[in-house]
């Protein structure tokens, strides 16, 4: 199997590489959950105004710090972050096909823009809370999910005015969080869909585009366990510092229980 890097952070397993390259070497995963790129082509070249200008770098090899703060680093302007331009493979349509061949239990966000490639499946939707804004990436997304596909559409709502539209907006986040991914998924959503996928205990759970990390955090906090890819650097680096988080978050109030 090729990949970059491998990290494994408690009960996450991740990997820098290719998925395509990566997944058919893996255990076969209960579940997969992820938010691939899907041909929306999101324009990333753009700083967010008020956010932090560190760039934060994830260096486990460190003695007595798992992390390492950046001052106007790796992709930052100095002025504000700039993110690695484009984002991969979201420049084409996307087809599903390697993720629902690798289980039965999916639940794939995106389902708006590929669904028509998908078997019947459960529509899961987030509202994004119109604000009078136009929003790059659109006002609500929707996720299918393979479990129970007759069943009732289900709608979120949480505000996540995050999506970077020119260089002279400002740009908010719910609860003061700070984006790490340009088409970041908040935790709290990913932690609302999760149970749509009924899994036992433990259970493995593989998202393949991992971003940010988002989908792991949720996972791990839910007691499954996780294994994540992502081909670009800068965003493995921050998944591995967020699983890393949630972990020690997950542990602090098992111990507190
Ligand atoms: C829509 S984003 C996921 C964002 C994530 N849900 C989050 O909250 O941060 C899709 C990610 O897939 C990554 N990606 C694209 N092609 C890939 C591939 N072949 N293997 C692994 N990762 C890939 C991109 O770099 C991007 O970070």
């Amino acid at each position: 199997m090729t990949y970059q890097r491998k990290e494994v952070i408690g009960n996450a397993t991740l990997y820098l590489g290719d998925c395509l390259e990566i997944m058919p070497a893996l255990q076969r995963p209960c579940a997969i959950f992820s938010d691939p790129p899907y041909g929306q082509a999101v324009n990333t070249n753009v700083v967010s105004a008020g956010g932090s200008r560190r760039a934060v770098i994830y260096d486990k090899r460190r003695e007595g710090a798992t992390h390492r703060y950046a001052g106007g680093g790796l992709h930052s302007t100095g002025l504000a972050r700039q993110w690695p331009k484009g984002i991969k493979g979201d420049d084409k349509p996307f087809d599903p096909r390697h993720l629902i061949d690798a289980t039965d239990k999916w639940l794939l966000w995106g389902a708006h823009k590929f669904g028509h490639r998908l078997p019947k499946a459960r529509t899961l939707v987030w509202d994004k809370v119109p604000t009078g804004k136009v929003r790059d990436q659109g006002d609500g997304e929707t996720a299918a999910c393979s479990v129970d596909p007759n069943a009732a559409l289900r709608i979120y709502r949480l505000l996540w005015d995050g999506v970077c539209v020119g260089s002279a907006a400002r740009h908010e986040v719910t609860a003061g969080q700070q984006r790490e991914h340009p088409t970041q998924k908040p935790e709290a959503l990913i932690a609302w869909c999760l149970p749509f996928l009924k899994l036992q205990p433990d259970s493995l759970v593989c998202d393949p585009y991992m971003g940010a990390g988002s989908t792991g955090m949720a996972v791990v906090k839910a007691g499954h366990r996780f294994v994540g890819i992502e081909l670009e650097p800068l965003y493995f680096d921050a998944a591995c510092r967020r699983i890393e988080d949630a972990q020690r978050q997950g542990s602090l109030f098992g111990a507190a229980a």
